[in-house]
Order: C-alpha cells, then sequence, then structure tokens
C-alpha cells in the first residue's frame, strides 16, 4: 500500500483508513488464512461483553434485497477469554486491533474496559452503545443523551486508550447524539451500526429471524448512513469513522468526502473476506488517479452547494 493512503485517527497509525468492522470479521484470527491481515487498516473485532454470551436462536440471518438482517444477539467468548486467547494471535498480525465493547449497564462497560487495559496490543476500545441499559428500565443508550454521556464518562474515567463511540442510526437526529459523545470525552465517534427491521414469512407469518427484529445493513444501507455521516462530521471536531454499505473502493471514497477519516466494513466481508483488502486496494487508486497525495485531502470535501 502507497504511503499516500497512511492516516491517523486519535493518534492510531493506521496503514491504510479501511477497518473490518465489528460482528463480521470474527476475533480477527479465523481470516488469517483467507486474507492477508497485514494489508488491512485495522479490525475492530466481535463485540466484547463481561461474561460469555450464548446469542440468539437461528436463524440468525436473512438476505433481503442489497442487505442482510442479522441478530446474533452478541454471541461472544467473553473479554478475558479473548485476552486469553484471541488477542496473542492476533497481536502483531499487521492491523490495528480495535476491541468492540458491550454491556447492558454502565459498570458492565467499564469492567470489560478495565480487563482490556491490562492486555498488551489493544489500540483502542469501540463502543457499541446499541444496548439496552436494563438498569434504566430498558432505555437504550444510543437513544438517550443523558444515558450516552453517563456511560461515556465513565468508560473515558478507566480508559487510558482512546475511546470511539459508535452510534446508532435509529434516532430522529444524529447530531446531539455526536456531541453527547465528544463532550463526555470521546476521541472519536463511529457510524451507522444497523437499522432495526423486520423480515416476514407470508407464508408461515412469521418473522424470517429467530428474535423477530434485527438489524438491517449492506449496501441497501449506504444512501442513508452517507447522510448521518456527513451530518455528524460536521456537528463534531472528533474524527468521525464512517460505515454502511461499503463494498469498493469508491463507496469508501465517498465516505471520507463525507467527512469521515476512516471507514469500516461490515456486511461486504460475508460475500468475500477479502474485501478490505481490495477495498484499500481500490482506494489507493482512486488517490492516484485524483493526484491527491494523501488520503487526508479527500476528507470533508463535499461540495453540498
Ligand atoms: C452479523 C453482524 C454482526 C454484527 N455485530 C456487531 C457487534 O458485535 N458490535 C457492533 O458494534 N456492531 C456489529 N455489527 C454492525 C456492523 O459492525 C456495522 O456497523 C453494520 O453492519 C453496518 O456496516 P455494513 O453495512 O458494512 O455491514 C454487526 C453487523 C453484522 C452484519
Amino acid at each position: 500500500m502507497s504511503s499516500r493512503s497512511a492516516v491517523s485517527v486519535c493518534g492510531i497509525a493506521l496503514s491504510n483508513p479501511v477497518i473490518a468492522a465489528s460482528g463480521t470479521y470474527g476475533y480477527g484470527v479465523e481470516f488469517k488464512r483467507l486474507a492477508d491481515l497485514g494489508e488491512i487498516g485495522g479490525i475492530v473485532v466481535k463485540g466484547l461483553s463481561r461474561e460469555p454470551m450464548d446469542g440468539n436462536p437461528a436463524p440468525r440471518l436473512y438476505e433481503t434485497s442489497s442487505g442482510m438482517i442479522n441478530s446474533v444477539g452478541l454471541q461472544n467468548i467473553g473479554v478475558r477469554a479473548f485476552a486469553a486467547e484471541k488477542l496473542p494471535e492476533l497481536r502483531g498480525a499487521g492491523p490495528a486491533i480495535f476491541a468492540n465493547v458491550f454491556g447492558y449497564a454502565v459498570d458492565d462497560y467499564t469492567e470489560v474496559v478495565r480487563v482490556l487495559e491490562d492486555a498488551e496490543g489493544v489500540a483502542a476500545y469501540e463502543l457499541n452503545v446499541s444496548c439496552p441499559n436494563t438498569k434504566h428500565g430498558g432505555i437504550y443508550f444510543s437513544t438517550d443523551c443523558a444515558l450516552l454521556s453517563e456511560l461515556v464518562a465513565a468508560v473515558r474515567r478507566v480508559a487510558k486508550r482512546p475511546v470511539i463511540v459508535k452510534l446508532s442510526p435509529n434516532v430522529a437526529r444524529i447530531e446531539p447524539f455526536a456531541c453527547a459523545a465528544e463532550d463526555a470525552g470521546a476521541d472519536a465517534i463511529s457510524l451507522v451500526n444497523t437499522f432495526v427491521a423486520l423480515a416476514i414469512d407470508a407464508e408461515t407469518r412469521r418473522p424470517r429471524i429467530g428474535a423477530g427484529f434485527g438489524g438491517l445493513s449492506g449496501p441497501a444501507i449506504k444512501p442513508i448512513a452517507l447522510r448521518m455521516v456527513y451530518e455528524a462530521a460536521r456537528a463534531v471536531k472528533i474524527p468521525v469513522i464512517g460505515m454502511g454499505g461499503i463494498a469498493n473502493g469508491i463507496d469508501a471514497a465517498e465516505f471520507l468526502i463525507a467527512g469521515a477519516s476512516a471507514v469500516e466494513v461490515g456486511t461486504a466481508n460475508f460475500w468475500d473476506p477479502e474485501s478490505p483488502v481490495r477495498i484499500a486496494r481500490e482506494l489507493d487508486r482512486f488517490l492516484e488517479r485524483q493526484k491527491l497525495a494523501s488520503v487526508r485531502d479527500l476528507v470533508g470535501t463535499l461540495k453540498m452547494n
């Protein structure tokens, strides 16, 4: 990869701005045989919780027009097993390692971060805030600015590494949430997570997904994700990491033009595990064609009017 693709996001040096998105690239190590991990800017590992979780009943995935609905239910081996068994193998593979963290109460998040603080090789934390706060009547952290601020401030107090807050698109306006995260001490924000969705089997009159609702991702959501990344990037000074339906280098360029400093690639990994590598190369070729010396020259260059 050429030096024009190199970026730094909240102090983390990436060889290129393309990162594999959480929940779509396992713990990274499973992809060692499938893709050259050294060519990927970063990997966000599967969401990590305090204790192991079994996840939701099958079916967990359903393909839609240009997209996919999932309700995996955040199945994972728990933060301690990740730190002991997966992280040592992933460390040194090349990409920056981002730990995606979730929980159902503020102290679930702080506990996961506390465990990871003792582990070597994690570049930053990405907080998945699209979870209900079971101590506050099940209100989602991602849909209540006060809950979001409380969570981010609490994690900020225990984390020495950068904290990235991953916002949900399931809100009327994204700006207040982007600003709440920034004001509470986030080093960056990432968006979008999936859109709450429903697929129905007309024959059985049942949902196609075992848990009922699921999250829509993939190319179908890209135009909405681009709009939200643009709005969020205009509202904050901290870096924005954009995602939602990115499938090629030009898609990635569009997110950078909308104001993102880096991008994540999720659903595309399901049909091509080498997607992040391919997309990084395609983006690099786009920069060359555009005669841009650095990927930074593309960030936030949308000519809206
Ligand atoms: C199967 C699946 C599992 C996911 N698991 C997580 C997760 O554990 N934590 C998280 O923050 N986002 C999770 N996501 C959301 C993705 O990281 C990403 O935000 C979303 O899919 C939009 O990007 P895409 O259209 O490129 O997939 C998951 C998405 C999919 C498809």
